[in-house]
C-alpha cells in the first residue's frame, strides 16, 4: 500500500545517490571494500560524537555483535552476568545468548517515561548483590535514558555499559553529551529507515575511548587479523609472536568475524554526516509537536502514553504511543493513509528465540509496550499541519471508543 504518510520518508534524495555514481564512475575504478573513505568517515564520526574511535561495520547488528565480542575478549569485565533490557532489538539481545563466556543474560523492565531501561530496577538488583559485570542499555528510538542516574550507578556498582544507540543516531543529552558517547562502548545502526543512512543503505558504527578495546574491534572486524591496526600495534604483534615478513598480512590473532564495510558506505556516510544536525533538529521539534498535540489524551490516565524527550535533544525515528485503545487506532490510521507498526520489537522477552531458552519475560511496562504500543511518522517534511492531521486521526479513534 502506498501511504500518505509512511513511517520513513525523505532518508536519501536523488543527489546523495548522484554523488555515489560520480564517486564509483571516477577515470580509475576506485577500491571498493574497506579503504580510505572508511577510515575518512570514521576520523569525522568521532569527532562529532565525542569519541576516540569509531569503527565502521556493515550493520548495527553486526556493531552490537562486534561490541558484545571485544567486551568478552577484553579484560574489562568482572564477571560474565549481563543485564539488559526488555524493551530493545533482537539483535541487542542476541549476542549475549551467542557468544560464549557470557551466562544467560537477565533481562530488566523498561521505564514508563522514556521506555528505556528501568534504571529503579537497576539500582534495586545492585543493591541486591547480583553484581553485573556488564550492563547494556538501549536508547530506544532516539529517547534518551537518564544519563547522571545510569552513571551513578554505573560508578558505585562498578560494572561496564555498553551503548546500544542504533536507534538514536543524532539524539543528544542537554549537556551535548551524544548517543553514543556513553560508557566504555556504544553503536550506531545507519540502515535505511534510521536518521542518519548512505547509499549503501545497511551500515552500523561501535564507538570507543579505550585503545586496547578499538585494537580489538579492528582485527575482529576482518577475519581476526592485523593488517588494519595502527602500525605500532601492528609491529608490537609481529614481533611478539615473532611472525615473518610473508605472513604479516594474514596472521590472525583473535577469532575473528567479516563484518567490514564498503567504501559505499564510507563516501556516503562522509555526505550525510554533514545534514545530521538539520536531521536532528527536524525530528526533534516534530517529537515536540506531538507531544504538545497528544498531551490532553494523557489525562485522566486512560493508558494512554507516548515516550518523553525529558528535555533532550530527540531525533526519534518513529513517534512512539501505547493505548488500550490500539485496534482502533491502527485502524483509523490505514484508513487515513497512514503507515503505523508494533512499538519496535515490543518486549524481547516475548520472543520465540529468548523463550527458547529462558522464561518468558513479563515486566509491566515491557509488557504494555508489547501489547499497546505504536509507531506515528517523523519524517523530515512532515509539517506542523500533517502532524496536527495525524494526532485528529488518534484522537478521534479514543473518543469514539
Ligand atoms: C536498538 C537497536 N539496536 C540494533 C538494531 C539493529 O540495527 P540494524 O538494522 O542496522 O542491524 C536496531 C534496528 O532497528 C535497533 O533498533
Amino acid at each position: 500500500m502506498n501511504y500518505k504518510y509512511p513511517l520513513c520518508k525523505d532518508n536519501l534524495n536523488k543527489s546523495d545517490i548522484q554523488h555515489i555514481c560520480d564517486w564509483l564512475s571516477q577515470e580509475e575504478t576506485p577500491q571498493l571494500s574497506m579503504g580510505k573513505e572508511v577510515r575518512k568517515a570514521e576520523e569525522m564520526l568521532a569527532k562529532w560524537v565525542g569519541r576516540k574511535y569509531a569503527v565502521i561495520v556493515n550493520s548495527g547488528s553486526s556493531a552490537n555483535l562486534l561490541a558484545a565480542w571485544a567486551l568478552r575478549c577484553s579484560k574489562m569485565l568482572k564477571n560474565g552476568k549481563v543485564f539488559l533490557p526488555a524493551v530493545a532489538w533482537a539483535t541487542s539481545v542476541s549476542p549475549f545468548m551467542q557468544l560464549q563466556g557470557f551466562e544467560p543474560p537477565v533481562m530488566l523492565d523498561a521505564d514508563k517515561d522514556t521506555f528505556a531501561m528501568d534504571l529503579n530496577e537497576l539500582e534495586k538488583r545492585c543493591k541486591a548483590d547480583e553484581n553485573p559485570g556488564l550492563v547494556v542499555v538501549v536508547q530506544p528510538l532516539g529517547v534518551l535514558i537518564d544519563k547522571e542516574r545510569l552513571l551513578r550507578l554505573k560508578e558505585k556498582y562498578n560494572f561496564v555499559l555498553m551503548e546500544d544507540a542504533c536507534a538514536a543516531v543524532g539524539s543528544s543529552y542537554k549537556d551535548g553529551t551524544k548517543a553514543g558517547a556513553l560508557g566504555e562502548i556504544s553503536c550506531w545502526s545507519t540502515f535505511y529507515g534510521h536518521q542518519l543512512t548512505s547509499v549503501a543503505c545497511e551500515g552500523g558504527v561501535v564507538f570507543c575511548d579505550n585503545p586496547d578495546l578499538y585494537n580489538l574491534l579492528i582485527m575482529s572486524r576482518e577475519h581476526g587479523f592485523i593488517k588494519n591496526l595502527p602500525e605500532q600495534e601492528r609491529q608490537a604483534i609481529i614481533k611478539e609472536h615473532r611472525i615473518e615478513k610473508l605472513y604479516e598480512k594474514f596472521s590472525f590473532i583473535v577469532p575473528g568475524f567479516n563484518v567490514r564495510p564498503t567504501e559505499m558506505l564510507g563516501v556516503s556516510l562522509q555526505r550525510k554526516l554533514l545534514e545530521l544536525d538539520d536531521i536532528t533538529e527536524k525530528r526533534n521539534n516534530n517529537h515536540l509537536l506531538y507531544q504538545k498535540y497528544l498531551a490532553e489524551l494523557k489525562k485522566p490516565y486512560n493508558g494512554f502514553k507516548f515516550q518523553e524527550t525529558n528535555g533532550h535533544l530527540t531525533a526519534s525515528i518513529s513517534f512512539a504511543i501505547c493505548s488500550y485503545e490500539r485496534d482502533r487506532i491502527v485502524q483509523a490510521l490505514e484508513e487515513n493513509g497512514i503507515e503505523t507498526r508494533i512499538y519496535s520489537a515490543g518486549n524481547i522477552g516475548q520472543s520465540v528465540f529468548w523463550k527458547e531458552s529462558n522464561k518468558p519475560f513479563f515486566g509491566g511496562v515491557a509488557q504494555n509496550i508489547h501489547q499497546y504500543g505504536l509507531f506515528l511518522p517523523n519524517f523530515i517534511s512532515l509539517t506542523e499541519e500533517d502532524i496536527i492531521f495525524i494526532c485528529d486521526v488518534v484522537k478521534k479513534a479514543i473518543k469514539e471508543g
